[in-house]
């Protein structure tokens, strides 16, 4: 069996939404002291509705297909079910990454949280 399924490959060869939101309202940097990656994620939340994500990512392959798909999970959902969204979910939706790498998809569950988290301490600062 090949290390990688398919849709790791395809979301790391092209992965979906990567860049800067400019006027992004939650923004979430995240990295992995061992490995030293560094995931980025932006969010745009309009009506508790997240109707824009991008990511950058300065990490591994499975990094890139993590955030990717992460994205791809997110986008146009509500805030409270982006706030479930769970590495393991990200991993299902990738069919599998190898055991060293599901730190790899950690980064991008938290990196959603950390985007949140800062979309919430603005939107109590502007009441
Ligand atoms: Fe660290 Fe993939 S090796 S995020």
């Amino acid at each position: 069996m090949a290390l990688y399924s398919e849709k790791v490959m395809d979301h790391f060869r092209n992965p979906r939404n990567v860049g800067v939101i400019e006027d992004a309202n939650g923004v979430g940097e995240v990295g992995n002291v061992k490995c030293g990656d560094i995931m980025k994620m932006y969010l745009k939340i309009e009506n508790d509705v997240v109707e824009d994500v991008k990511f950058e990512t300065f990490g591994c392959g499975s990094a890139i297909a993590s955030s990717s798909m992460a994205t791809e999970l997110i986008k146009g959902q509500p805030l409270e079910k982006v706030k479930e969204l769970t590495n393991k979910a990200v991993v299902e939706a990738l069919d599998g990454l190898p055991t060293h790498k599901i730190h790899c998809s950690v980064l991008a569950e938290e990196a959603i949280n950390a985007a949140i988290d800062d979309y919430e301490q603005h939107k109590d600062e502007n009441r």
